[in-house]
């Protein structure tokens, strides 16, 4: 699979967006100023949860998800929009977290990979195939890779291989080769449409 920068950042339509998210107006929110930074608190869901963190100007998505949430599962591999390790769904839609403004996150829903399983502890069914079909070996890639492949699923519930690949080509992987991952990726698919594994 050929990598390719996706630039997976926030979405760019406007933020009163038909999601019915409004939002407030600068101010309403409490804000603290030191000299260098200024600190303000955003709300969000985060796996199903309404959670409110204090964000910097700076901050990444990915900064808040690792740093004050302690979701971890969340990689940072490059940094740069090229290697997906930072994947998680934004209103169900994947993106960089590396690349995507914390501020910008006020009133959407985040599913990191800790949100992706059964309330009972039982894996998603994307994760269930990437086990089985041996998609995961050192591991850093699968959060990610997993995070677009669930996405992908959503948009294409029965891809083409070549619909598998493009869903995650953002996503680099430096062990399984992606053939595994592909193989996981249709299983799931299959499962879904009531065709077992294939
Ligand atoms: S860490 Fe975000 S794309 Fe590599
Ligand atoms: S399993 Fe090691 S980078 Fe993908």
């Amino acid at each position: 699979m050929k990598p390719r920068k996706t630039g997976r950042g926030p979405a760019t339509e406007p933020r009163a967006s038909a999601r019915g998210h409004t939002p407030r107006a600068s101010g309403k929110r409490p804000t603290t100023t030191t000299s260098t930074t200024t600190t303000t608190l955003v709300e969000l869901v985060v796996n199903g949860a309404k959670v409110e963190v204090p964000v910097e100007a700076t901050d990444r998505l990915l900064d808040v998800l690792r740093g004050p949430l302690g979701l971890t599962g969340t990689k940072e591999g490059c940094g740069a929009g090229e290697c997906g390790a930072c994947t998680v769904l934004v209103d169900g839609r994947a993106v960089n977290a590396c690349l995507y403004p914390a501020r910008e996150i006020e009133g959407r829903a985040v599913t990191t990979i800790e949100g992706l399983g059964e309330p009972s502890g039982a894996l998603s069914d994307v994760q269930q195939a990437f086990v089985e079909r041996g998609a995961i070996q050192c591991g850093f890639c699968s959060p990610g890779m997993i995070l677009a492949a669930t996405a992908l699923l959503a948009e294409h519930p029965e891809p083409t291989d070549e619909q598998i690949r493009d869903g995650l080509v953002g996503n680099l992987c430096r062990c399984t080769g992606y053939v595994q991952i592909v193989e996981a990726v249709r299983t799931a698919a299959a499962r879904r449409a009531g065709g077992g594994t294939r």
